[in-house]
């Protein structure tokens, strides 16, 4: 293939917020080696699976995922062209070779601490491309290095940045300390690291240069953040809230996700003072029962939960909240769960996300006894989601009347319409000029629709 026409990318990407900032990161990457994204898997010459292992389904899609690509990549080959195949992300850390071993076809197989890395092993693999098939072996990297992989990791230009829209991800902290017995991503994201406050500011900078309006702040423990700043001294998120407040441009700050032991003083006044900290809180806590959090290693109880909440809800009355739940964990009875669903209605959830458990291999949670009935699981997330289903519709109503600040991102899906995001995340669609778009706008809410609000202008943003 001719070396100097531009070659094609094609990105899929599975799991967390933290895969798609990572996926951008990639592309980001190999941009200056050649390769431009593209829409159309089939034009592809290069294709990443960026993966995610939180729960068996996650992990499966891979496999399944490859299998269609290997049809293409022999397609390819029959007409002449060729596919090469990366895995990336958390099943690539978790499975390494034996990725490459099930599935002989892959070029790449590198966990998100090697992204950095990812233009060297794109070469060696393209030379691998000419070995013998007998002989070929994939490119393996899982290592978790010693440098900094946000330092060797390139900028994109700042029109791809606003070309991927007003809001950005920006990752100030990767890995967990914490191991939850269920969970595998203190073992896929390797140890707790805090991005220096310089270098996440000089991020965010740049995006907000771009046009960039509203920053979400990502980690898998983002409120444990504690990145030193010029003079080694440990900043914490609510600090870091603050020295981000200052950023011209930048007029909305968001974290995910968050921990509920971790929710510091520091933290909980950046939500009194700044009303740029949007009022919506992602706050997993798991599960209501005493016992089952303890099992679960969650280090904290359902009525300490409860206490932050309400120190939360003093320091921002407006706060809406926002959390994850985990059913049928091993040993939960009937009683544990009422409990779970005790604590969602004392919360009082805006959204909320909710599974039943899944064993994970080499977790503590997968050698319990007493693990419990699928059908149980399923009787259990539907009564929870029936449940917080009802909380977020309520939470939608309570907001026809108000007037609230959108954010307006885009066209809406009617023509003469555009849409955008309420400071608790919620979409808005509007009757509006397109001229409307890149600001903040102070929007009656009218009505509600599925998983969104209907509203009506009222001013246009002061400058
Ligand atoms: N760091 C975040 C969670 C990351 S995983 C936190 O501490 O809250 C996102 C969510 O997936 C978790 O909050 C949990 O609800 C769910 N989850 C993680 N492991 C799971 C498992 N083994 N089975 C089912 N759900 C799981
Ligand atoms: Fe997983 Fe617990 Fe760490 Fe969250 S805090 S990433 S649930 S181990
Ligand atoms: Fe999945 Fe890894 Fe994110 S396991 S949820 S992609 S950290």
């Amino acid at each position: 293939m001719n070396q100097l026409q531009p070659k094609k990318l094609y990105i899929k990407t599975y799991g967390c917020q933290m895969n798609v900032y990572d996926s951008d990161r990639m592309a980001d990457a190999l941009a200056p080696h050649g390769y431009m994204p593209t829409q159309e898997i089939a034009d592809a010459d290069l294709v990443l699976l960026n993966t995610c292992h939180i729960r068996e389904k996650a992990s499966e899609k891979v496999f399944s995922e490859l299998g269609r690509l290997k049809e293409l990549q022999t397609e390819k080959r029959a007409t002449g062209g060729d596919l090469m195949i990366g895995v990336a992300g958390c099943v690539a850390q978790a499975e390494g070779e034996e990725i490459a071993r099930r599935a002989p076809m892959v070029d790449m197989v590198f966990g998100p601490q090697a992204y950095h890395r990812l233009p060297d092993m794109l070469a060696k693999a393209e030379a691998n491309r000419h070995m013998h098939p007998a002989l070929k072996r994939a490119v393996v990297d899982t290592d978790f290095p010693e440098e900094d992989k946000f330092a060797h990791l390139p900028a994109a230009r700042k029109d791809v940045t606003i070309s991927r829209g007003l809001t950005a991800f920006l990752t100030v902290q990767e890995g967990c300390d914490k191991f939850c017995s269920f969970c595998v991503v203190p073992y896929t994201r390797g140890a707790e690291v805090s991005r220096p406050v310089a270098q996440v500011l000089e991020e965010a900078r740049r995006l907000a240069d771009a046009g960039v309006k509203e920053i979400t702040l990502l980690g898998q423990n983002v409120n444990a953040y504690h990145g030193e700043d010029a003079s080694g001294r440990a900043v914490g998120l609510g600090e870091l809230a603050y020295l981000l407040a200052e950023i011209p441009g930048l007029e909305r700050l968001r974290y995910t996700t968050s921990h509920p032991r971790d929710m510091d003083e520091g933290l909980i006044a950046a939500h009194r003072d700044l009303p740029f900290l949007m009022p919506y809180l992602h706050l997993p806590v798991q599960s209501g029962s005493d016992r089952i959090l303890k099992a679960m290693n969650r280090k904290h109880t359902a009525a300490e939960y409860l206490r932050l909440v309400e120190r939360i809800k003093t320091a921002r009355p407006d706060m809406a909240m926002s959390g994850d739940f985990i059913v049928g964990f091993p040993g939960e009875t009937d009683s544990d769960f009422e409990d779970t669903l005790t604590i969602i209605r004392e919360t009082g959830y805006a959204s909320a996300y909710s599974f039943k458990y899944s064993t994970r291999p080499g977790t503590p949670g997968a050698n319990l006894p007493d693990q419990v009935e699928e059908a149980v699981k399923t009787e259990r997330l539907a009564r929870l989601q029936e449940l917080v289903n009802q909380q977020t519709t309520d939470f939608h109503a309570s907001c026809v009347g108000k007037t609230l600040p959108v954010l307006i991102e885009r066209k809406g899906r009617m023509p003469g319409q555009v849409g955008g995001r309420s400071p608790y995340l919620q979409a808005v669609h509007l009757e509006g000029s397109t001229d409307l778009i890149g600001a903040i706008h102070e929007v009656e809410i009218i009505g509600t629709s599925t998983n969104s609000l209907v509203g009506r202008l009222r001013q246009a943003a002061a400058a």
